[in-house]
Order: C-alpha cells, then sequence, then structure tokens
C-alpha cells in the first residue's frame, strides 16, 4: 500500500510534498521520491526523512508529485523509487496499485524502442502515456492537440489492469496534475488557489478540509484555480467537497478508531490481493510466479516443515491440514523458536517454508537458516517485500496484503491462509489432484472475499456479544481439523489485546482435561462450522452445556439447530472445508477488537509487545 501527494498552487511545493509524505509513512516507507517540474526529482530509500536530507537546496516548485513506496513488484531501491518517468523526461508518475499486465505492456513498449531504467509495474504507465502523446500528435501537422495532456493519460489507463491511485505531471503544463482511481484510493484536497491529489487525507487536512473522494473509473484534472472529474470514458461528474473534521491520524485509520479494525475491514481487500493473478480458473491451477524457479525442484519434495511464530504459525497449523489433505504431502507445523534447538531430521526432499507477515521475526529466520544449513529447500510466504526472510529463502509468496500496522495481526493472518491455499493448489495439481477438485477450490478462492464482506456486515451483532461478555476474565476456544488453527488464533487475538486469559484446545481433547475449568463462568467458544467433524463438535458442545457452561458458537449460515443449544451464535457463510478458517477467524478478530475497545485498551498498541519480534 504506497501513498502518493500532489499539490498544484502558489507555494513551494517542495515543503509542502516533503510534509504530506510524513503523514502518509505508515502506508509503507521502503523509499521516498518527489517531482517538481521546476526542480527535477529527488529519491532516497527508507523513510521520509533520508528524502529530506537529499534535498538540494533551493529545491523549487509551485507544482509537484510526491510518493512513498511499500514495494510490491521490485525490490527497494532507489531506482525502483517513485516517481518514474518516461524516455524523454516529460511524463512523472507517482503509483499505487499494482499494473497486472505491465510484463506484456513493457515487453511492446520495449520492441517499439522504450528504455526502462526500473524494475516496477508502475514505470510501463509513463511510457504508455508518453506512446500515446506521440499518438495524438501525429496528423496535427505541429499543431499541439487541446488537452493533449489529459488525452494521453486517459487513454493509457484505458490499457491497464490491475489498480491505480495515481498522479501524472506533464513537464510542459506544470501547473496541471492529473489524479486517477481504479481500486486504490485516491482523494482531492480543495485549498484557496491551490488544491491537492492523495491517497487519503491524512497529508492535506493541514492545508483544507474540503475534500472530495474519488470513485473507481474517475479521473480528476487539477490546477491551482480548479478542478475537473470525468468517468474515463469521459462523462463529467459533479461531485460535492465533504468538510472532513479528521485528525491527521483518524485520516490514515481512515475514520476508523483503530488500525486493526480498519486492517480487520480491509480483509476482503487483502484475500483479493493475494489470489489477484494467481487464480487460473479454467483448469484449476495457481500460477505463483514467485516459486517458478523452483517449481521442478517442488515436484519431488517428499516433505513439508512449515515454521513460523505466533499468529503466522496458526496459520501454519491450517497449511499442514491444506498440504496433507489435498497435496498429499507429508506435512508438520514448527514454531521458530523449538525448530531452530530441537535438531530437526531434514533431508533434500525436505522443504522449510516460513510465514512471517514481516518477514522479519528472529526466530522464523533462524529456523530458516537452520533449514538451509542442513540442505532443505526454503520458502517464503512473506507480506513485507525486501525483507530478510524473503530475500534468505529460495523462493517464495508475497502476500500483497498492504502495510498491517496494528500489532494484533488480522488481514496478514488471512492473506497467509490464503497463499497457503495457494500454494496446496499448485502442489496438489502437481501431485495428482483432479482438474474438478482445482476447480473447486479456485472458484471457492474467488468467492471468499465477498463472503467475508458478509460477515463484515455483522461487526455490531458481534460487538452486542463481546458486551455481554464483558465482565469474563477467562475463555476457552475449541476446534477441530481445519479450525482447530482458527481457536488457537481467536485465543491469542483476544489475550493480547485485553490481556485476559484466554486459551484453545482440541474439541476432542476437552474431556482429558479443559472440561474441569468449565462452569458458568467460564465461557467456551466453540468452532463448529457445517463441516466434516460438525457432529463430533456438538457432542462437546453438549458435554460443556451440561456443565452449565456458556457456549458462543461460529456456525454456518441456515444452521439453526445449533441456535437450540447454545447461548449465542456468531454466523458465517458456507465455503469448502478446507478454506473454512479464513471466514470463520473474521468473527473472532472483531470479537477480540471489540472486547478489548470496551475495556479501553490502547487496541493498536497492546503492552509488551511489538510488531515485529526481531530478538529471540
Ligand atoms: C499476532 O497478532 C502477533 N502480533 C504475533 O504473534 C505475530 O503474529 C508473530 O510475532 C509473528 O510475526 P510475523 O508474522 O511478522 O513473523
Amino acid at each position: 500500500m504506497c501513498g502518493i501527494f500532489a499539490y498544484t498552487g502558489e507555494r513551494n511545493a517542495g515543503e509542502i510534498l516533503l510534509d504530506g509524505l510524513t503523514s502518509l509513512e505508515y502506508r509503507g516507507y521502503d523509499s521516498a521520491g518527489i517531482y517538481t517540474p521546476q526542480s527535477g526529482s529527488v529519491k532516497s530509500v527508507g523513510a521520509v526523512s533520508h528524502l529530506r536530507r537529499k534535498m538540494p537546496p533551493g529545491f523549487f516548485g509551485t507544482s509537484g508529485i510526491a510518493h512513498l513506496r511499500w514495494a510490491t513488484h521490485g525490490e527497494p531501491t532507489e531506482g525502483n523509487a517513485h516517481p518514474h518517468t518516461d524516455c524523454t523526461g516529460d511524463v512523472w508518475v507517482v503509483h499505487n496499485g499494482i499494473v497486472e499486465n505491465h510484463k506484456e505492456l513493457r515487453k511492446r513498449l520495449e520492441a517499439a524502442g522504450h528504455t526502462f531504467v526500473s524494475s516496477t509495474d508502475t514505470e510501463v504507465l509513463t511510457h504508455l502515456v508518453e506512446e500515446h502523446l506521440t499518438l495524438l500528435r501525429q496528423g496535427s501537422e505541429g499543431q499541439e492537440p487541446e488537452n493533449i495532456f489529459e488525452k494521453a493519460a486517459v487513454a493509457a489507463l484505458k490499457e491497464v489492469k490491475g489498480t491505480y491511485g495515481i498522479a501524472i505531471q506533464y513537464k510542459h503544463d506544470p501547473a496541471r496534475i492529473i489524479g486517477a482511481r481504479m481500486g486504490a484510493p485516491v482523494v482531492l484536497g480543495l485549498g484557496e488557489h491551490e488544491n491537492f491529489i492523495a491517497s487519503d487525507a491524512s497529508p492535506i487536512l493541514r492545508h483544507t478540509r474540503q475534500i472530495v473522494f474519488l470513485e473507481d473509473g474517475e479521473v480528476a484534472v487539477i490546477t491551482p484555480e480548479g478542478h475537473t472529474i470525468t468517468k474515463i470514458g469521459g462523462e463529467s461528474v459533479s461531485r460535492a467537497a465533504e468538510q472532513v473534521d479528521w485528525n491527521a491520524e483518524a485520516a490514515q485509520r481512515n475514520g476508523y478508531d483503530h488500525f486493526m479494525l480498519k486492517e480487520i475491514m480491509e480483509e476482503p481487500d487483502a484475500v483479493r490481493n493475494t489470489s489477484r493473478g494467481r487464480i487460473i480458473d479454467t483448469d484449476g491451477l495457481a500460477k505463483l510466479g514467485g516459486l517458478e524457479s523452483v517449481a521442478e525442484k517442488l515436484r519431488g519434495i517428499r516433505r513439508v516443515i512449515i515454521v513460523a511464530c505466533g499468529t503466522a504459525s496458526y496459520a501454519a497449523m491450517a497449511g499442514e491440514y491444506m498440504l496433507e489433505e489435498n497435496a498429499r504431502i507429508p506435512t508438520e507445523v514448527d514454531i521458530g523458536s523449538e525448530f531452530r534447538y530441537r535438531t530437526p531430521v531434514i533431508d533434500e526432499g525436505t522443504a522449510v517454508i516460513a510465514v512471517s507477515q514481516s518477514g522479519e521475526t528472529a526466530d522464523t529466520l533462524e529456523a530458516v537458516r537452520e533449514g538451509k544449513r542442513r540442505g532443505a529447500l526454503t520458502l517464503g510466504i512473506v507480506n513485507t517485500v525486501g525483507s530478510t526472510i524473503a530475500r534468505e529463502t529460495d523462493a517464495g509468496i508475497y502476500l500483497h496484503a498492504g502495510p498491517e500496522i496494528s500489532v494484533a495481526s488480522t488481514k496478514a493472518y488471512v492473506s497467509q491462509l490464503t497463499a497457503l491455499a495457494l500454494l496446496t493448489l499448485f502442489l496438489g495439481r502437481q501431485r495428482g489432484m483432479s482438474v474438478a477438485r482445482g476447480k473447486e477450490i479456485a472458484q471457492a478462492l474467488r468467492e471468499l472475499p465477498g463472503k467475508i464482506e458478509e460477515v463484515l456486515k455483522r461487526s455490531d451483532e458481534i460487538r452486542k456479544v463481546a458486551k455481554k461478555y464483558a465482565n469474563t476474565r477467562d475463555f476457552l476456544f475449541m476446534g477441530r481439523k481445519y479450525n482447530l488453527a482458527t481457536a488457537f488464533e481467536g485465543a491469542l487475538k483476544l489475550k493480547e489485546t485485553s490481556y485476559i486469559h484466554a486459551e484453545a484446545c482440541g474439541a476432542g481433547e476437552m474431556k482429558h482435561g479443559h472440561l474441569a475449568m468449565i462452569d458458568e463462568k467460564f465461557p467456551t467458544i466453540a468452532l463448529a462450522p457445517s463441516d466434516s467433524v460438525y457432529e463430533k463438535n456438538m457432542s462437546n458442545i453438549q458435554e460443556i452445556r451440561t456443565r452449565k457452561g456458556p457456549v458462543i458458537a461460529i456456525a454456518t449460515d441456515g444452521d439453526d439447530e445449533i441456535r437450540s443449544t447454545v447461548n449465542d451464535v456468531l454466523y458465517i457463510p458456507e465455503t469448502i472445508e478446507m478454506l473454512s478458517p479464513i471466514l470463520s477467524v473474521v468473527p473472532l478478530h472483531l470479537f477480540a477488537y471489540h472486547f478489548a475497545k470496551q475495556k479501553g485498551i490502547n487496541v493498536d498498541r497492546p503492552r509488551n509487545l511489538a510488531k515485529s519480534v526481531t530478538v529471540e
């Protein structure tokens, strides 16, 4: 999730853009860059402070564009930092999103003589605009066609597949800046003799609170004296500005009270972005570009060990069941801090797969190194591009979930499960999984984001259940099979945000000890979707209810029977069993959030914890 910011007016664009980038740093800070027609471009790796130090004295402009990068395609280097420009240095672009068809466009443009200087998908956009400028000039007998810049930009954007929140500037028309939105947010800020374009309102609010929210498929043009909005097809759009009274941090949270809630609400998009361009519906396959270099080695793998910590280790637990049941590969899970010290048996037929949002967790990283030392093929399932685990593993799958700010991992968890499901599809279809089963998984993956959205609509209902148990100090989470992992994740989410006792166990383990804790003050959250172990779960629920233990069940839409057995039910839509943990965790994430918020805890920064544990 990158950040874009653009200004046109009468004041010093350099200072305004630099200050604005500081407000956008929560969106990612692999690299930063700025361009003004008067002074050219300056770029740096790392945070905005590095860019500020690189700014030459006298850097000036009354308009410009700026960018903060969260790397998705292309390592976080200065050469890959935005803004990007075309062959002529006339067209400049800052972009948030993914140009899915960037490879084919780049191939065509290079064949037409364009020279690329970066490995990003974004640079394609600048050369596309350049190409359309040339086309529009042909036959104009030297007369510059009217609005040629806007026409060229729109023509270029029409060729793009994927997502963009973009600002484009043309050196020869410095006061005019084009913004456009498709799948990535873009807002306009309307000032006095100055106007702004940004990914969200946070860099604008110190200048003006008059904000216009673009919608997908819209193109805006700003000048110091005004703005226009049109649909990419050309129809004019009239949209009044909204008075936004948020402070900058609230704007970063997109108006939500906490990043945790914002990131839970982003779970549908996180799953979409993890799957984007990777599901081949026609043949029931997964296309994982990051594994192409080791595809043949993977065909020969006889065993998988998934290493991870915390929430990522629970994704790994579900991944174990996915791989064994669907790809028939013996799989086990090890938490990083154990794997590295237990002298694991590894040979060249073993793949060690690290799952990590940050890609910097010390225990997981050392487990990867231990696996490499013992001759294993190592893969990374990582969110942060260019992170240490991503760089030290032989190959991998990036989550593309965008930066996760809240210490409690939520959207990264559902992305990890989605990536593991894609890996299962990839390996399964290498190993005899039928086309029909592959298509079934592919279709279910496609439907998942919409089903998560259905659950998110029930947030207020979940908040009421959390309120009902507000004074509870102990919770037990229980699940079976794919949702044993969900039980552990639900317990962790609650304990790390509310500081209360929450533990998980296999539902079948209840009678082996956990049942002794149960009484009317000790509720159980039971994962009981309509799956292959539903009847078993129901008998465990009965065991609890006969001992007066309250039960909150996570159940499948349409299951009315369970309602008469338990105290509260949080429903989720139907999906295939292997993907059920991606849906069943959503009510638990919301339950943990609402439970902690009502206790007045700083949900995004729980005590004693860090977002990335880079020490043992
Ligand atoms: C999850 O809510 C926790 N913040 C923590 O368990 C986290 O999942 C764990 O530290 C692993 O982090 P990673 O995914 O960045 O490796």
